[in-house]
């Protein structure tokens, strides 16, 4: 008999296993085909203060070993995921989600942290200081210190809950902006999300995306996610949620001997919606495979000393 059960921040989960924000809307499309009470907990699509329809079509596009999307935080706006997303979610799920909560000042980041913060089924705020397909908010602020510093440090001066700041990968070095996120208090990092890219129509000699450049995430990003990861683990004390191109629950296991204590599972809920419930199901005969009584044991277990 093994034991599945982490520890995120103070929450107990079942399991690590946490669908990304973007790859499960607010849940509601996925309890109608599984209870996705098994979920160790998920994280809500990225909101902001006001509804957004996204950018221009076409927004997703095919790559090898992956996907590529620009949906630009196409949200319903915080009102609604409070009044409608929320409640309805409610009615079919009793665990925590984490609240994705994006902005384009840090103004905006603190009101719908606040908003969200107050809600039951929040169990974290995380903090979207990563998103690659708008202009001016989400990773404009994560691509510096300065700027995640202090959407961390005004966001935690208005939320009880726990704050996990989810990183961008489009940098040079991810380990002094993890740092400064610890610093100005976060109290977990995600991390990480998807790797600005693009794709060409050689037809019509044009990029594929209206927004010209997407995220690329899957299974292509995997080895770089786990870099990460691993790199981050070994410079902060806060707990990691790790994800990118998580698919098995092989790489589960890989991601938290790289150091996460959980695990997002994204683009791989888009190719199969049962994803997530099926590494979950995967997990106890992996770990027996690999001698592993409780998963906890082997969190940051690749590293040295
Ligand atoms: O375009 C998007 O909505 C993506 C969001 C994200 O990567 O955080």
């Amino acid at each position: 008999m093994v034991n599945t059960a982490v520890n995120l921040c103070g929450v107990e989960l079942e399991n690590p296993v946490i669908p990304a924000s973007g790859a499960f809307g607010y849940g509601r499309e996925f309890a109608e085909i599984y209870d996705i009470n098994c979920l160790g907990a998920f994280a809500i699509k990225g909101t902001t203060a006001y509804p957004r329809f996204g950018n221009p079509t076409p927004r997703i596009a095919d790559a090898p070993g992956g996907m590529l999307n620009s949906v630009g935080l196409q949200n319903p706006g915080v009102e609604d995921v409070v009044n409608v997303e929320l409640p309805a979610l409610a009615k079919v799920y009793s665990k925590k989600v984490l609240a994705n909560v994006c902005g384009f000042s840090i103004g905006e980041y603190v009101s719908v942290a606040e908003r969200l913060d107050a809600e039951d089924i929040v169990g974290w705020i995380e903090l979207n200081v990563s998103c690659p397909n708008v202009h001016g908010g989400g990773m404009s602020f994560g691509a510096c210190c300065e700027g995640a510093a202090a959407v961390t440090r005004e966001v935690k001066r208005v939320t009880k809950k726990p704050v996990i700041v989810k990183l961008t990968p489009n940098v040079t070095d991810i380990v002094p902006i993890a740092r400064a996120c610890a610093d100005a208090g976060a109290d977990g990092l995600s991390l990480i999300n998807t790797v600005l890219a693009m794709r060409i129509d050689p037809a019509a000699r044009r990029p594929v995306l209206a927004n010209v450049t997407g995220g690329l995430s899957g299974g292509a990003v995997f080895p770089i996610a786990l870099r990460m990861v691993y790199q981050v683990y070994e410079a902060v004390d806060i707990p990691i949620v790790g994800m990118g191109g998580v698919s098995t629950a092989r790489d589960v296991i890989e991601m938290m001997l790289a150091g996460a204590t959980a695990v997002g599972v994204g683009a791989a809920n888009l190719t199969n919606p049962f994803a997530a419930k099926e590494i979950i199901e995967a997990l106890p005969a992996e770990m027996e495979k690999y001698g592993i009584t409780n998963l906890v044991d082997i969190i940051g277990g690749a590293h040295n000393g």
